[in-house]
């Protein structure tokens, strides 16, 4: 994305991508646009198959105590909503844009070094089809994850990191069946957290809490279709079963490292920080990063100040900390915590029925969920 944002301001870069193109045109990852990212995809026309294919809602579903609770996004936040679409599909549009246009990406490479960050001329080996290739750049985004090169180049001592592991992980789904709900359904239940969401109108997809230490060989198809049939039990309504063709555990964390750059680094997305999948916003974080660095290297390459990227990860900050935030509330409210008692369940159904009841709670769960905008204050 941010390779798109600097080719329509006429700034040519290279990218450099450690796995196959199969593999990240593949991989499942999050799947929720907020309104703000839907936006600049169209704003910036890499919106089409999304506008088509994605899955717009206008709300969600918080299920608990045996009742289903709407919150209303259309009504709370002035008519914005989400879009369901795959992350993987928006980088498949991403990266046909960008090959389209001839503009290169070297998949595969290996041996990634950054040298000399913190010149004004930094550079970044590695090897490509059995060849080393050098590259003298002026700036350097991070774009490569939590585990990637970038944030591990910056040396110790210039780095705060903040950290939460949480005691528990999402076992999730990809099933070929139609989802059994129109709207994401997130479920509170004594034995965990369960959510029902969906990538197409023929294909669910379906988390599981499970414990921080289970392994994926233990859920057969079977015991997974019977835990999500008992967490989503509601009178009325059916958890329609289908086919599973995919099935991973993934573990759950809070993390962001302050600041988010050194010398002529940035560090982008999932580089500089990571929330639980609870709130949604993965995604829109790592998109509203480039977004930003994107605007900073236009005004870098117009003026030859430097001012606009130092003032990089201060602006991406506030708005990192805000979805920080929210995931947390969001998970914290949702999960059963190995170590939680009757009176700490109680708590969360109070703070439920709360969210559910109050408009002004209910708003402020929806108006953080389609993304919450500072504006330019
Ligand atoms: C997903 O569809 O993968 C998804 C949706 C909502 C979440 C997390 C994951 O909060």
């Amino acid at each position: 994305m941010l390779a798109h944002l600097l080719r329509l301001h006429g700034i040519s870069s290279v990218v450099i991508e450690t796995r196959s193109r199969e593999y990240v045109e593949h991989r499942v990852r999050a799947g929720v646009l907020e309104q703000g990212s839907v936006d600049l995809l169209e704003r910036t026309g890499v919106g089409e198959r999304m506008r088509r294919e994605g899955l717009v809602h206008h709300g969600i579903q918080l299920r608990f105590s045996d009742s289903d609770h709407r919150v209303d996004f259309g009504a709370l936040t002035g008519g914005r909503g989400i879009t369901v679409y795959g992350q993987q599909e928006l980088v498949k549009d991403l990266i046909n844009l960008r090959l389209d246009a001839g503009e290169p990406i070297y998949f595969e490479v290996s041996q990634v070094t950054l040298r000399d960050i913190d010149s004004d001329r930094p550079i970044i080996t590695f090897v490509h089809d059995d060849t080393e290739t050098t590259l003298g750049c002026d700036v350097i985004a991070g774009c490569d994850g939590f585990h990637g090169v970038s944030r591990s180049t910056i040396p110790d001592g210039v780095l705060n990191a903040y950290e939460r592991e949480y005691p528990f992980a999402w076992l999730g789904i990809l099933a070929t069946v139609a989802p059994s709900s129109e709207e994401l359904i997130y479920c509170y239940h004594e034995r965990g957290f369960a959510l029902l969401s969906m990538r197409s109108p023929t294909v669910s997809r379906l988390y599981l809490q499970v414990a921080a230490d289970e392994r994926i060989d233990d859920w057969s198809d079977a015991r997974i279709w019977e835990e999500l049939q008992t967490r989503f039990t509601l009178d009325g309504w059916t958890l329609q079963e289908g086919p599973i063709i995919e099935k991973a555990i993934s573990a759950l964390r809070s993390y962001v490292v302050e600041p988010m750059q050194f010398g002529r680094l940035h560090l982008a997305g999932d580089a500089a920080h990571i929330v639980p999948p609870t709130g949604a916003k993965g995604m829109n974080l790592a998109l509203r990063d480039v977004s930003i660095l994107a605007d900073a290297l236009t005004s870098f390459y117009r003026t030859g100040d430097t001012a606009s990227l130092d003032g990089y990860s201060a602006q991406c900050l506030r708005r990192v900390w805000r979805a920080q935030h929210f995931s947390w509330w969001m998970t914290s409210m949702l999960h059963r915590f190995p170590d939680s008692d009757a009176y700490q369940a109680q708590l969360q159904l109070a703070q439920l029925a709360y969210t559910v009841h109050s408009r002004a709670a209910a708003t402020s769960l929806a108006e953080n969920y389609v993304g919450y905008e500072w504006g330019t204050s």
